[in-house]
Parts: structure tokens; C-alpha cells; sequence
């Protein structure tokens, strides 16, 4: 079964609603219900006193209505007598200033109050519900990640210091305290990255979202392991948001959730920007899961906010965009919310039912969207064929770019993993996103986007995988520093260079208006397929030390000098991009960069991807988001329409299909 429904909250609606919810969720076959997850305040009234009585109902009701329970904890929101009660674990900002209840997420979770009280109601919620036939799924807490720079936290952060620099030298080492006298003679002396005069220091502030990282973590195994002492065999998740937010680090958090779940909002109204971005969220969320199926837990139906307004998803996409996390590896297309609320601070926020009710397109469209689902239920649990190409993503380079102080603000590692992964997408090769120091052998084409920090071991496996025949593409912003942030000396990107064969002297990073024109340089021009090549966001000076170069700066101080190379190393090839190139030229030299590498995707614009069951049985997604039909070998029966697909798949723009493949 595909899981199909959302964030419901009866809380807020009366009898005669619940009784419309009912009728409206089995015409539009719903099968899902994430419930509770904001109740805290209506659960404990009072500090210890609880009331169970609403969603005893809600779960008998669902359960009779056929939908199953993915049950919260509400630890998200503390309920007010919490901050009366406890004002100590209200969190603090680095400026000292201390938030108050009236919003959500406000709490410091390293509070020990907080910690407490989150551990009763989860056990009560254990001990309750544990054995009601309507439970499904636990769902620990709502989007991890709020941070805090309180003494709580502060005295947490020095624990995991010492544990993880165990002396206080190394600690010193490590941040570099012997710039700007910040010298620790005492362990008490180290604090969180609070308000200061100046620039912070890099190391601290990094080492701060790795201590938060771990922090909740800690907090999430806890619940999870309370409800697991009451329930051993149901499953435990906590929804991650996108990797948009990489306040915690995915590859840690991956291997303690049971399934990895994802809220994905989009950004854009452009079809083409949202598949890409649908395919990018749903290849990380999958290689988080180190290929497991996983859950997409949220959504919006029909809207997008994109830059703070409101914009409609154009008809059919809800449906068509949905199909596209399935595609890969979903098992679930889960909304927030499933009825539009009528007061409140998401109040405007889009539903399943809509303020104008049933009698909607949104509404229309979600029935549509049960009908189609609920032909896919046997693709449920098959796992995702891995992809030819892998991306790394790295939580630690991400938050290290965004230090102050550096060469520019403007590069973000994620833009630039996108940017790669776009390029790879729109020429049809399948991506899997994976973490640095993961195991490469599989992949005959890995992308480095800036993923500015490698450690000696990480570099190491990159090293030897195209000394053993890979192809690697590594762009600029890689491999500067340590995991200490700590430069990589002798020429940049110190710790690559060698498989790179070049070494970068300067940086130039541009200004956000700004792009350069790129010229091939003769003999092995024969890459510039892409039409006129330019670059934007970085340039640097570089000179080559055995790479060949493929394209060169055409102006400016740096006129002549490489821009891009290709280096033969042991039996594989790397190649160096120092500047970000535009999309078309991206998409075309990836595009002759994974041939080379035996890479046979499929045509531009079409993606076509494959899920598996032990069994043995397959499913070929395949969707044209071109501006012309398209074609797609394919054998089997379209589930979509039950008819026989032999030998070619043929796809209008914007078409799309879910083939079960004969026995390949
Ligand atoms: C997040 C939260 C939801 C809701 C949505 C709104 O994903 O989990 O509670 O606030 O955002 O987009």
C-alpha cells in the first residue's frame, strides 16, 4: 500500500466536521492519518495530568473509518504552563535574549525539564496507544532542529567537546585559539557561539552544529526508545526537513529512524524547476536511508510558497509531482494538512480540503490523487535500482560555507550539489546521493560539488577511486579544508590535488550579478558542446600540474588561464570545474562526461527510473517533462491505464507512466 493522507487535526474542528472528514477521506481513499503531532497542551492540560479522551476517539474513529494512525509525540510544542512552570528551558538566541510560548518549537532541548516532560508524555503515549489496532507508525517530535545558546546548552556543548577532543590541547588545535587570543586554559571557559564583537571563530561554530546534530539526535533515540519498550514491532520515525535545512547531520540520523521520512515544500511554480527539485529531495532522501524506500510525510497540495507568496501548482501537477517521489523510492504521498484551517498561524497554509470544501479542484484532484495510488499498492516496499552517478552531499561543508569571514556568502554547497544533480537530470542519468567516505565502487561517475571539507581519510577514498578507473568530477570550493576547517596548505584544493593535477593559487569569487565567458583551449575543444561556456558565482587562479585543460578564462586577470581540466590518474579520470558553469554547458559536459564513463541515460528531459522487489518483479517509472513527445523502450502493463506497453513507450510533453515490467 502506498500510504496516502496527511497531518490531521480534529482537535480543531467539532463533531459534524469529524463526521465530514470520515465521508470525504473514503471517497478520496485515504489510508494514512499522522495525528497529534501539535496536541501536547490538550494531551497535559496540567503538568501531569493527562486527557485522553479526544484522541481515544480519533483513533477508534479512523480505525473503523479504514485509515491507519501515524501517532506524534507533541513534543514540538510545549504547552504554556511549560514555560511558567520551567522558564529555564526556554531557548535562548546567541544575543542572550530568551523566547517565550506563543509560536511552536520553542523549548531548549538540552533543558533537562524539557527532556523530562518530553519523556513522560511519550511514555504515556506508549503505554496508551501501544496496542490500538489503528497504530501504524510512531512519529517522534516534528522537524528536528531548533537550536540554543543557553547555559543548558552550553554545559551539554563542553560535554561533547571533551568527548570528542578528549584534551583541551586538541581543542585548542583544532579551532585554531591561537589567533585572536582565544587561548582555553579551562574548560569552563568554552561556551556556545554566542553574540560576540566580531567575526566567531570558524571551528566553534562548526563543532556547535555538529553538538546540535548529535544533541537531538540523543533526544529523538530517547523517545524512540521509550516507545520501543512498548511496542517493539511498530515502527518509529521523525520527519526530517528537506535538505534545504541541514540542521542536523542526515547520515548520522538515517540509521536511527526505522524509515526515513521527509517533509518536501516547493519552491518553485516552474514544472520543469520543481521535477528537478522533486528528484533532488527524493535521491537524498533515499541515499539517507542508504537506499531503503522511504516516506514523503509532507507536502503541500496544489500550492507553493515561492519567494513568501502564495502560488498555485498548476492543475494535475499535485498528481504528476506526487508519482515523481514514488518514482524514487517513496512508498507515500503524505500532505500537510488534510483540512484547511480556520484560525490560527498556518491558517492560509494549503489543504487536502480546502476552506471552499469538497465542491474544489484541490479536493477533485485529491480524489483523483487516491484512485491513482491505490493502483501502485503492489510497488510498496521494492526498492529504488541504484543509479549509475552518485552526488556527495555533506552536512559539515554546508554549514563550514556558511562561517562569516569567508572568500564569499554567496556559495552554498547545496546550490552547487543541485546544480549537479540538475545537470545530470536533465540529461536523463540517474543520481544517487551519497555521503563523503561512502563506498564509490559501484559508481562509474561520482560529483564532488563543493564539498569544502575532506578529511584525509574522505580525499583518500576519492583517491582511490579513480586510481581504480572511476570517473570523478570535483568543482571548485572542494577539499580546502580539514573537518577542523582547518586550510589544507600548499596550494589549493590541497588535499585533491594530486588526483586532480592542477593547483589553485588565488581565489576570485564573483559578484552574484556577475559571469565570465570560458573559451576551449585547442585539441581538446572538442567538450565545448554547450554553445558560448560561461561561469558565475567563482573563479580562481589555477595552473596545471599534468591535467590537460578543456576550457580557459576569455577575459579579465585571469584571460588564458584554465578554468577547467581533465586529469588522467592511475586508471580513472578527474576533472576540475573551477567555476560554476551554466546550466546548458553543465548539463553537456556531464552529459559527455558520464558517456565517456559508459553511462547510457535516458533523452534529455525524460527520466525514467526503476524499483525492484526481491522477487524479482520490477517497475519502470517514466516521465517526459520535454516540450516534444518522447520514446522509452519499455515492456509490461502501465498500471496508470492498464494497458500493454510492447517494446516502446510512448510519452506526450508532460506525460507519464508506471510500467510493470514483464521478466526482464
Ligand atoms: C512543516 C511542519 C508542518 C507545517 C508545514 C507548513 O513541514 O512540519 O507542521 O508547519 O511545515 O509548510
Amino acid at each position: 500500500m502506498i500510504l496516502f493522507g496527511g497531518d490531521y487535526n480534529p482537535e480543531q474542528w467539532d463533531a459534524a466536521t469529524w463526521a465530514s472528514d470520515d465521508a470525504l477521506m473514503r471517497a478520496a481513499q485515504v489510508n494514512t492519518a499522522t495525528v497529534g503531532v501539535f496536541s501536547w497542551a490538550l494531551l497535559e492540560p496540567s503538568e501531569g495530568s493527562f486527557s485522553f479522551d479526544w484522541l481515544d476517539a480519533t483513533l477508534d474513529r479512523l480505525h473503523a473509518n479504514g485509515v491507519r494512525v501515524v501517532l506524534a509525540t507533541p513534543t514540538a510544542s510545549p504547552p504554556p504552563w511549560f514555560t511558567l512552570a520551567h522558564p529555564d528551558a526556554m531557548p535562548v538566541r546567541p544575543d542572550g535574549s530568551r523566547l517565550w510560548h506563543g509560536s511552536r518549537d520553542t523549548y531548549c532541548a538540552a533543558a533537562p525539564a524539557y527532556r523530562e516532560a518530553s519523556l513522560r508524555i511519550a511514555a504515556e503515549l506508549g503505554k496508551r496507544y501501544g496496542s490500538h489496532p489503528a497504530l501504524a507508525m510512531w512519529h517522534v517530535h516534528n522537524e528536528y532542529g531548533t537550536m540554543c545558546w543557553c547555559d543548558h546548552a552550553a554545559s551539554a556543548f563542553r560535554a561533547w567537546l571533551r568527548a570528542r577532543y578528549r584534551s583541551l590541547d586538541s581543542l585548542n588545535e583544532a579551532w585554531g585559539t591561537a589567533f585572536w587570543s582565544q587561548h582555553y586554559s579551562s574548560w569552563d571557559q568554552v561556551l556556545p557561539p554566542r553574540a560576540t564583537q566580531y567575526l566567531p571563530n570558524p571551528g566553534q561554530s562548526l563543532d556547535f552544529r555538529r553538538f546540535w546534530s548529535d544533541e537531538l539526535l540523543a533526544r529523538y533515540v530517547e523517545q524512540r526508545d521509550v516507545l520501543r519498550s512498548h511496542t517493539p514491532d511498530v515502527p518509529v520515525t521523525t520527519n526530517f526537513m528537506g535538505p534545504e535545512n541541514l540542521v542536523m547531520d542526515p547520515w548520522s540520523w538515517g540509521q536511527e529512524v526505522d524509515a526515513v521520512s521527509v517533509d518536501h515544500y516547493l519552491s518553485s511554480v516552474s514544472p520543469l524547476a520543481g521535477a528537478a527539485d522533486i528528484a533532488f529531495v527524493s535521491d537524498w532522501a533515499r541515499g539517507v536511508g542508504l537506499g531503503r524506500p522511504w516516506l514523503l510525510m509532507e507536502q503541500a497540495p496544489s500550492t507553493v510558497i515561492a519567494d513568501g507568496v502564495l502560488s498555485h501548482r498548476s492543475p494535475g501537477r499535485m498528481l504528476a509531482d506526487s508519482l515523481g517521489y514514488v518514482a524514487r523510492g517513496s512508498d507515500s504521498a503524505l500532505f500537510f494538512q488534510w483540512r484547511a484551517s480556520r484560525a490560527g498561524a498556518e491558517m492560509y497554509h494549503p489543504a487536502l480540503v480546502p476552506h471552499a470544501g469538497a465542491d474544489s479542484r484541490i479536493f477533485a484532484e485529491t480524489v483523483a490523487l487516491g484512485a491513482t495510488l491505490s493502483r501502485l499498492g503492489e510497488v510498496a516496499g521494492s526498492v529504488s535500482v541504484p543509479s549509475s552517478a552518485a552526488v556527495l552531499v555533506d552536512a559539515a561543508s554546508h554549514w563550514a560555507l556558511q562561517t562569516r569571514g569567508l572568500p564569499s556568502p554567496h556559495v552554498r554547497h547545496l546550490d552547487v550539489a543541485r546544480a549537479l544533480h540538475g545537470a545530470l537530470w536533465r540529461s536523463g542519468i540517474g543520481c544517487d546521493v551519497v555521503a563523503p567516505g561512502a563506498d564509490l565502487s559501484a559508481y562509474p561517475l561520482v560529483v564532488v560539488p563543493a564539498v569544502y571539507l575532506l578529511s584525509s581519510s574522505a580525499a583518500s577514498c576519492l583517491r582511490s577511486y579513480v586510481a581504480g578507473g572511476g570517473q570523478l568530477v570535483v568543482t571548485f570550493c572542494s577539499g580546502i579544508a580539514d573537518e577542523q576547517h582547518r586550510i589544507w596548505l600548499d596550494g589549493y584544493p590541497g588535499v585533491l590535488r594530486d588526483v586532480l593535477g592542477i593547483r589553485v593559487e588565488e581565489f576570485h569569487p564573483l559578484q552574484p550579478a556577475s559571469s565570465v565567458g570560458l573559451a576551449g583551449s585547442s585539441g581538446t575543444g572538442r567538450l565545448r558542446t554547450g554553445g558560448l561556456w560561461t561561469g558565475r558565482l567563482w573563479t580562481e587562479r589555477l595552473r596545471t600540474e599534468g591535467a590537460a585543460v578543456l576550457a580557459s578564462y576569455d577575459s579579465g586577470d585571469l584571460a588564458g588561464l584554465p578554468a577547467v581540466t581533465k586529469h588522467s590518474f592511475g586508471t580513472g579520470t578527474a576533472w576540475y570545474l573551477s567555476t560554476l558553469l551554466s546550466d546548458d554547458a553543465l548539463t553537456a559536459l556531464l552529459g559527455e562526461i558520464a558517456s565517456a564513463a559508459g553511462i547510457v541515460g535516458s533523452p534529455p528531459r525524460v527520466s525514467v527510473t526503476r524499483r525492484e522487489a526481491s522477487d524479482g518483479r520490477s517497475w519502470l517509472f517514466a516521465f517526459n517533462h520535454g516540450d516534444g513527445p518522447a520514446s522509452v523502450p519499455a515492456s509490461g502493463v502501465d498500471l496508470l491505464t492498464d494497458l500493454e506497453v510492447t517494446g516502446t513507450l510512448e510519452l506526450p510533453p508532460g506525460g507519464y507512466a508506471v510500467i510493470r515490467e514483464r521478466t526482464r
